[in-house]
């Protein structure tokens, strides 16, 4: 029986799936996918888009944040990122530290591989005592 956040699970899957083909990855060979539930309920997607000066490339997470701040969003509920194989793909450093920006105690991550087997965590585990201007404790 699948209940609503299978449902969500699921779309942010297919939509993660279908950036995920997209990919500009030449170099690694590793192709990405990321899809954002956002606080209004719309979902935004994004794959990796590598260059030939390496380090220019730009992680599916971030393009995925790109396009929810560009939609006039501004807070990640849920974000699934996909695997190109049956390893979990979970967020580089760089992106743990993006999606802090636009995160909350709620946020989830789901992590799938590409057999649609999927993991999911709480942001705030991924990134404890993170970085940010709001958030330094003063004890
Ligand atoms: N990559 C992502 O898109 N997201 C991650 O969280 C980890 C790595 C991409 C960057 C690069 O294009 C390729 O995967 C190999 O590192």
């Amino acid at each position: 029986m699948t209940n609503s956040s299978d449902k969500i699970h699921q779309q942010l899957l297919q939509l993660a799936t279908q950036a995920q083909k997209n990919a500009h990855a030449p170099y690694s060979n590793f192709k990405v996918g990321a899809a954002i539930l956002d606080e209004n309920n719309q979902q935004h997607a994004s794959c990796n888009v590598e260059n030939a000066a390496y380090p220019l490339g730009q992680c599916a997470e971030a393009g995925a944040i790109s396009a929810m701040i560009s939609s006039g969003n501004t807070q990640i509920k849920q974000i699934l990122i996909v695997s190109p194989n049956d390893n979990f793909c979970p967020p580089c450093g760089g992106c743990r530290q993006k999606i802090a920006e636009f995160a909350n105690d709620q946020t989830q991550v789901h992590l799938a591989k590409s057999n649609g087997e999927v993991k999911s965590v709480h942001f705030k585990d991924l990134l404890p005592l993170a970085f940010g201007f709001d958030k330094n404790e003063s004890t």
